[in-house]
């Protein structure tokens, strides 16, 4: 076929008619006494003999299928008032509900803490999951062959020089105080890994959000008044909390935080063992040892760290019983957050 021809067949298949002015225009371009088509028949002037009656078969085919286009949309356009065209579905009819996705209890839980924390000044430091020894024991106080390495089941990569899954998010204030000066007032949250059985109230997978916060004069007074201004913001100004003597390596004094939710509901009473007091997290003054390890002034600075779970304020506040659940992607669980964010 001629590439004249050809051109001309693409341009009709292709060519768009949306009313009836477009209708006229593409009658005059192609089929018209002056149209293109008429011209090409002109061709068979050009060609030898042996060729036109190909050529006049061709340009009859081309000739056709215009004309049948022409037909099509006359015969569409016919009963065409200026009325709009209406879409052939009804616009009336409600709409088919969109699943849209929702955020994870965790995350949900996670922004609402860190929200709190913002708004008295706390940043965000992020560190890796995987990480070496340093980082996650020995800066932070935790000697070669102590007992307190045992407290936390530790998943090991390789060994010597030994790198793991990160037991706590307490690795991050290494990384933080290494690389910043005081004043240092940062949250870090992530997910930590420890070698437990998985059941209703421990999974070997979970999520922690440290603080630390690093100045001059900074006193166990702070300390206790950020846990509870973040306690109060969190579950209710009704909240008390308490803190118990406890030992971490890294803090000195260190203590519990517990939170006193009361027993006047049933799940409370459930959560609390029927005291009312649930734990949160750990907490305590920077020990002066982490900030030598860290290049810190420990006669200028002092400071204070926190460690809380996700998972277990997040069964806190809406009253989930088994830690399973937000690991197992059961869709009708986590439907049930889409809502709140
Ligand atoms: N890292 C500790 C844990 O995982 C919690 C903690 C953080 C305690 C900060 C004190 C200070 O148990």
């Amino acid at each position: 076929m001629l590439p004249e021809i050809e051109n001309v067949k693409a341009e009709i298949i292709n060519y768009t008619i949306s009313n009836k002015k477009e209708l006229e225009e593409f009658r005059i371009k192609y089929i018209g006494q002056k149209g293109l088509i008429k011209e090409l028949f002109g061709l068979m002037k050009t060609v030898a003999p042996q060729q036109r009656k190909e050529l006049g078969l061709q340009l009859n085919a081309l000739k056709e299928m215009a004309e049948a286009k022409f037909k099509e949309y006359q015969e569409r356009f016919e009963n065409q008032t200026n009325e709009p065209i209406l879409p052939p579905y009804d616009l009336t009819l409600p709409v088919i509900p969109d699943s849209l996705g929702g955020l994870h209890p965790i995350s949900i839980t996670l922004n609402r803490i860190i929200r709190i924390f913002r708004n008295i000044g706390f940043d965000i430091s992020e560190g890796p999951e995987i990480e070496d020894d340093w980082h996650n024991f020995t800066a932070l106080n935790f000697p070669h062959n102590h007992p307190a390495r045992e407290m936390q089941d530790t998943f090991f990569i390789e060994k010597n020089p030994d790198i793991l899954l990160r037991t706590h998010t307490s690795s991050v204030q290494v990384r933080v105080l290494e690389s910043k000066h005081p004043p240092i007032r940062t949250l870090s949250p992530g997910r930590v890994y420890r070698n437990e059985a998985i059941s209703a109230r421990a999974h070997c997978i979970f999520h922690q959000i440290e603080g630390l916060f690093v100045d001059k004069n900074v006193s166990f007074a702070d300390l206790k008044q950020t846990l509870l201004y973040f306690a109060q913001e969190l579950f209710g100004k009704h909240v008390k909390i308490r803190m118990r003597p406890s030992f971490f390596p890294f803090t000195e004094p260190s203590a519990e935080v517990d939170v006193f939710l009361g027993t006047e509901t049933e799940a409370d009473r459930k959560l609390t063992k029927g005291t009312g007091w649930l734990e949160i997290g750990g907490c305590g003054m920077v020990d002066p040892y982490v900030f030598k390890a860290c290049g810190i002034d420990a006669e200028t600075y002092t400071g204070f760290a926190f460690g809380m779970g996700i998972e277990r304020i997040a069964m806190i506040l809406y009253q989930i019983k088994d830690l399973r659940l937000f690991t197992e992607n059961d869709i009708r669980f986590l439907k049930q957050f889409i809502r709140i964010s």
